[in-house]
């Protein structure tokens, strides 16, 4: 029996919409202040000091060694018999395997100690708001509708409120994928600023190429899926304040490491 015999070639069934466009159009200039962050500057000017340097690197770190757990629980969300989406899903979990180990040999490489340079304190409140949110998305199913449909839903100001199994798979991917759109042109020059300006070897700053444009893949693959699945004014909403939340609860994050830790 040949190993070729079994293969099966995997794709997303259900017709494509072009909503995925319309909201990746909406967030763009997210996109943009993330790739064009002021720590990417910094950091690409060579001005960055060590206490900025560790200060992203702790902080960003609840958010790196959580994506592995966050991928695996948001499986659950996938209706049990979409064996297409399963298996689009479970290989973006088995490349994540990987990435914390990666991220930590870039933080030696950038002089930290560890586990020592990240117990030394308390993170910045952001920086729980953003983790909270994104394991709250995988993990619980009703969480974004029950706190954020609430807010902005007329129909559910005081009254029963919908859960569906799709709606939770939208907003746990709007939230942990598209988040990821304006993240990789930043990852790329970040890589490159620590080559080029503190000394880095390509393989020590290997977690924000890994991060840069090759993983372009995942974030269209998350607006792929928000594209076929969100086909209701219902689920459109969802995935889109999801993907907004995200976005916004991550560059508020980086800011904050900015103002406590820049120039
Ligand atoms: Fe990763």
């Amino acid at each position: 029996m040949t190993a070729t015999a079994a293969l099966h070639k995997f794709e997303l069934k259900k017709p494509a919409t072009g909503f995925g466009k319309s909201v990746a159009d909406e967030l763009a200039p997210l996109y943009d202040r993330m790739t064009n962050h002021k720590i990417v500057q910094v950091m690409e000017s060579g001005k960055a000091t060590k206490k900025l340097i560790h200060g992203l690197a702790k902080e960003f770190l609840p958010v790196i060694r959580g994506t592995y757990r966050r991928m695996a629980l948001r499986m659950q969300h996938i209706p049990p018999h979409d064996c297409d989406l399963q298996a689009a899903l479970l290989t973006e979990l088995q490349e994540e395997i990987w990435h914390t180990p990666m991220y930590y040999k870039w933080c030696r490489a950038v002089g930290m100690s560890l586990p020592r340079d990240f117990t030394n304190g308390p993170y910045v409140p952001e920086t729980y708001a953003f983790v909270m949110f994104l394991s709250l998305s995988s993990s619980d199913r009703s969480a974004l509708e029950e706190s954020c449909g609430r807010i902005i839903d007329d129909e559910f100001f005081d009254t029963p409120q919908e859960y569906s199994q799709v709606g939770s798979l939208l907003q746990t991917v709007s939230a942990t994928g598209l988040a990821l759109y304006g993240f990789p042109p930043a990852s790329d020059r970040l890589g490159d600023a620590f080559v080029k300006n503190y000394g880095l070897s390509k393989d020590e700053a290997e977690w924000w190429y890994e991060h840069g444009s090759v993983d372009m893949e995942h974030a269209k693959l998350g607006l792929d899926i928000i594209d076929r699945y969100a086909t209701t004014p219902f689920l459109q909403r969802r995935a889109k304040e999801a993907a907004w939340l995200s976005l916004e609860l991550w560059l508020r994050q980086w800011d904050a490491i900015y103002a406590k830790y820049g120039n």
